[in-house]
């Protein structure tokens, strides 16, 4: 696929095994994009990329772990080494420990950080300055609601959501006069492995946000004619407010019912 708004550029979508990631690998490759797509999960990232495939688009899997020592500097080394320059970065990787601040492990803490913070960081560090040489670059971060606003029981988790809208927000002025623009696309529940089940909180699935829907609007801020920025911070929340992800992420970080660790990533500080 060579046509469209991005046909000829390149996209890493990091932490985009699954959920939100994998949906925006696709829907940029829909938009022309070739997309590196990394995480830690080979097998989920091969689907990833024969739905980018099968679509007619070029796809590149990184296997990688962005909370290890040399994640981010071994998995752009080998992007670059098969695709050359990286345009566009989608930052949509992160762990999630919910539990009260003073019940939070501080090996979660540390997680948390490494990975939802100092990695989008360090990708910042290595991409930018070829975006700025070049005068063309996206930094889109997947951001949340529970960085926009405090939401009891989040933890660490809002901390570093928090953060990374202000990452984003000055990565945002420093690359504006450049041709470098960068937003933080910040979801309210969204119906991914990673967010509590709607059912299990009486909620219908059909009121939570899907990872496309999520997706699309990544898609659409980064077509965008080069004279216009959007956000940097772009909220996208279910419209009921019985589906507000910040009731909900509250409700279960202080549910007695949930145990400190479940099967599907969740779990309390
Ligand atoms: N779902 C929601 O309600 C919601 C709401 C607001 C914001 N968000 C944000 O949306 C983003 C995507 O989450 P999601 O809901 O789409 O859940 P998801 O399907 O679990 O996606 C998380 C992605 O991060 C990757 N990842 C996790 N640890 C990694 C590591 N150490 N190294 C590399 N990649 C790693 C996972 O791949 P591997 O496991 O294969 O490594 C996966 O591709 C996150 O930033 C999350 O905070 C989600």
């Amino acid at each position: 696929m060579t046509a469209g708004p991005l046909a000829g550029r390149t996209a890493l979508v990091a932490g985009g095994s699954s959920g939100i990631g994998a949906a925006t690998a696709v829907a940029l490759a829909r938009e022309g994009a070739t997309v590196a797509i990394a995480a830690r999960r080979a097998a989920e990232l091969g689907e990833v990329a024969d739905a980018v495939r099968d679509q007619g688009g070029r796809a590149l899997t990184v296997q990688a772990d962005f909370a290890a020592a040399d994640g981010v500097t071994s998995c752009v080394e080998t992007v670059r080494d098969r695709l050359g320059h990286i345009d566009l970065l989608v930052y949509s990787a992160a762990a999630v420990r919910l539990g009260p601040v003073h019940e939070t492990a501080p090996r979660h803490w540390d997680l948390m950080l490494t990975l939802n913070l100092t990695a989008p960081f360090l990708l910042v560090r290595e991409l930018m300055p070829s975006m700025l040489d070049r005068g063309y670059g996206w930094v889109v971060a997947i951001g949340s609601a529970a960085g926009l606003q405090a939401v009891p029981g989040t933890g660490g988790y809002g901390v570093t959501k928090a953060a990374l809208h202000r990452l984003t927000e000055l990565v945002a002025e420093e690359g504006r006069d450049r041709g470098v623009r960068a937003a933080a696309v910040c979801p309210g529940w969204v119906h991914t492995r990673l967010a509590a089940d709607p059912a299990s909180q009486g909620v219908p699935e059909t009121d939570v946000l899907s990872a496309q829907d999520v997706a699309e609007t990544v898609a659409w801020v980064v077509t965008r004619p080069a004279r216009m920025a959007v956000g940097p911070l772009v909220p996208v929340a279910p419209v009921a407010s019985h589906a507000d992800a910040v009731g909900g992420l509250s409700r279960y970080a202080f549910s007695p019912a949930v145990p400190a660790a479940v099967p599907d990533g969740r779990r309390r500080g």
